[in-house]
């Protein structure tokens, strides 16, 4: 008797045993195939650091149907966060290949400038410049870099990007104070976008009407009507590679100074294609100082696309590293990341180079500001900030000074905001008549 009981107790305690290890088996299982499906659905971002692969994505060969419309659809995923923070509809947004075949000829067709309007325009970068330049040394007697290159490259691009603008009724002071709160605000909703799809109303709402202060007369409600779908793309880029640009032309080229200096001067007496590309006896032009600070420091760092696969519920997402590309040692050389503008004279430059440079990306979604006005207008502006601080006596720098060490300057937004200039010799500022 006493034998069966122990039987019946050890039966039942190994069917206990089972039956915990069935539960916990089962609860394993179900959570790595519930992990499993949460994975899939969780999108990972890769990074392509190889050029021909960078190539295949950017020209949509690397998709099984290359299309425009794809394509689109492929670069609108990633961006969807900036139609939630500007409330634009651009063709960085769109799926409609129509809207967005329209809206890339209207930009192509408002920044193609006859030789006259070069003219007038870089006349109107030096007053602009130099008017700012005043207003801010009269009311605190330093002037801080990249407030004066906001507020300059914002009201100069505004006047070519919207023809049809009445002109501000508003005085200098408030025009650049205008100009500025923009310049802010683009940067914050830019910021919050990246970690909210939800960023405050106020702050768009804010952004628009000032926007419509320094656009008399332009529409700014409907997403397809927003001056931002324009002032976006045209205006982040283009101050900050004026930015470094400068930073490297004026405190870091040591011996070329002079030399890049008086190449530059040129430039600004004739705005042409023809001076802007001239080599002097160095082998360097205007054009391959603005190309070498493109490829160092790249504003469009790196550009996003969405990529499904089967396996995946929703579409991974990947980002050609366009800043790495450009400073490859293998393709650039050994001094890959020393700001060289000679390397772009017919002795070096190769194909291998030539086809890992884009900053302006590729068809066929390639920037309408590629071939002429992108490098010759941040070519003006280097260009008139080189004649306004270098004819405005001695040049006093405050502020950070990190700048001024050897190796690449950083490409962070946030970078060097707080680089001032203090003029301490009085003297009149460069002619911009
Ligand atoms: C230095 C200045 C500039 C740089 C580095 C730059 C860079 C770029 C890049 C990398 C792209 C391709 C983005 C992608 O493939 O997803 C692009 C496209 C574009 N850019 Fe620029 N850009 C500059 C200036 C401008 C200016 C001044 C405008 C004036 C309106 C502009 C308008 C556009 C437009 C409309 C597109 C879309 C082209 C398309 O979808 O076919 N960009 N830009």
């Amino acid at each position: 008797m006493a034998k069966s009981e122990d039987y019946v107790f050890l039966v039942s305690k190994f069917l206990l045993l089972i039956c915990v290890a069935s539960f916990i088996y089962y609860k394993k299982y179900h959570r790595r195939s519930r992990l499993d499906d949460e994975e899939k659905k969780r999108p990972t971002t890769f990074v392509c650091r190889n050029p021909q692969q960078a190539k295949s994505i950017l020209n949509g060969s690397y998709f099984e149907e290359p299309s425009l419309s794809n394509a689109l659809k492929a670069r609108a995923g990633p961006n969807t966060r900036l139609v939630y923070a500007f409330g634009i509809e651009n063709a960085f947004t769109t799926t409609d290949t129509k809207y967005h075949r329209q809206f890339v000829s209207l930009a192509g067709t408002r920044i193609n400038l006859s030789n006259v309007r070069w003219e007038s325009l870089s006349k109107d970068i030096g007053r602009l410049l130099h008017g700012n330049i005043e207003r801010q040394r009269i009311s605190n007697g330093t002037v801080l870099l990249s407030r004066l290159l906001q507020i300059t490259v914002l009201r100069a691009v505004l006047p070519i990007l919207f023809p049809n603008s009445d002109v501000p009724d508003l005085p200098e002071e408030e025009q650049d104070d205008v100009a500025y709160f923009i310049a802010d605000k683009i940067n914050s909703l830019w910021i919050e976008s990246k970690t909210t799809q939800a960023p405050n109303p106020k702050d768009l709402h804010s952004l628009k009407e000032a926007c419509q202060k320094l656009l008399p007369g332009i529409a700014v409600d409907s997403p397809r009507d927003s001056p931002l779908n324009l002032i976006l793309p045209a205006f982040e880029t283009l101050w900050r590679i004026v930015f470094r640009c400068f930073i490297e032309v004026q405190f870091r080229s040591n011996d070329d100074f002079e030399s890049n200096k008086n190449l530059l001067q040129e430039y600004l007496n004739r705005p042409t294609s023809e001076i802007f590309t001239k080599a002097d006896a160095r082998d360097i032009s205007v054009s391959h100082i603005v190309n070498e600070a493109l490829r160092l420091y790249p504003p469009t760092k790196r550009v996003y696309r969405h990529i499904q696969t089967e396996s995946r519920v929703n579409p991974d997402v990947v980002a050609v590293d366009i800043e790495s590309i450009h400073r490859d040692a293998q393709i650039w050389g050994t001094d890959a990341a020393t700001f060289r503008p000679s390397r772009w004279g017919s002795r070096e430059m190769n194909g291998n180079m030539m086809s890992a440079f884009f900053p302006f990306g590729m068809k066929p979604l390639v920037c309408p500001a590629r071939k002429v006005f992108g490098p010759r207008i941040i070519g003006i502006f280097v260009a008139s900030l080189s004649q306004i601080f270098n004819d405005s006596g001695d040049l006093e720098t405050v502020g950070e000074m990190d700048f001024r060490r050897q190796g690449l300057l950083e490409n962070a937004r946030d970078s060097y905001m707080s680089i001032a200039v203090r003029i301490k010799e009085r003297k009149e500022l460069g002619t911009c008549s």
